[in-house]
């Protein structure tokens, strides 16, 4: 690189920063008032996201991360509940039927195809194993009183499983899954994956079973 086009290269790249930072900054804060629609007197605070380079794209990784945001903002809003308020089960309702649908929806339109790839199998068996023990946790939430203490406490465990599965799919799994996708089944999923996500929603049932024994 001649001096002249290392000095230009040098005063483009901050402007590129600068309006990738404005695109994730926006798709974060649209994310997080989806969330606030259900209960708009309520603080979400999530506070800092780990850092992801898919968060504001165009495609079915941008997309999903919106989800995840939008779920983040949905645990710091239960948190912020009085135990016996209405607005603590409308919460959990919402957000449980957002993580079954985004799950399975997820599964359906990217997963499958990650999943046939020996060279991404095992992420893929990953993400969907995760699926199934959060699953579980929910349902054993949802069979108990969400005003005591000790809901709460659950809930918080929940919480941590469920930031840690989403920050490991967008650091790890997505990556691995981008680079080994063809251009034109990543254009192809966000449209299924929107599809099979309202369907899932719409039909979502919140099963409640206790199976945790601590
Ligand atoms: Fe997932
Ligand atoms: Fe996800």
């Amino acid at each position: 690189m001649t001096a002249r086009a290392d000095a230009t290269a040098k005063t483009a790249n901050p402007k590129a920063a600068q309006k990738t930072a404005t695109t994730e900054t926006r798709a974060k804060q649209a994310a997080i008032a989806e969330a606030r629609s259900v209960a708009p007197d309520l603080a979400a605070r999530i506070g800092s996201t780990p850092a992801t380079t898919f968060r504001g794209n165009p495609d079915i990784f941008g997309r999903l991360v919106e989800d995840h945001d939008r779920h983040r903002a949905l645990f710091a809003m239960v948190q912020d509940t009085d135990a016996k308020s209405p607005q603590r089960e409308a919460l959990f309702e919402e957000l449980v039927k957002e993580i079954q649908s985004h799950a399975a929806a997820e599964e359906q339109a990217l997963w499958s195809t990650v999943l046939r790839n020996p060279e991404t199998t095992e992420d893929a068996r990953h993400a969907v194993h995760e699926h199934k023990q959060i699953d579980e946790m929910v349902a054993d939430l949802a069979a108990r009183d969400p005003a005591t203490a000790a809901w709460m406490t659950r809930f918080g465990e929940l919480k941590e499983k469920y930031l840690h599965h989403i920050r490991e799919e967008e650091q790890e799994q997505f990556v691995a899954a981008e680079e080994h996708l063809s251009a034109s089944d990543i254009s192809h999923m966000k449209s299924v994956f929107n599809r099979r996500k309202k369907a899932e929603k719409a039909e979502a049932v919140i099963e409640e079973k206790i199976r945790l024994k601590h």
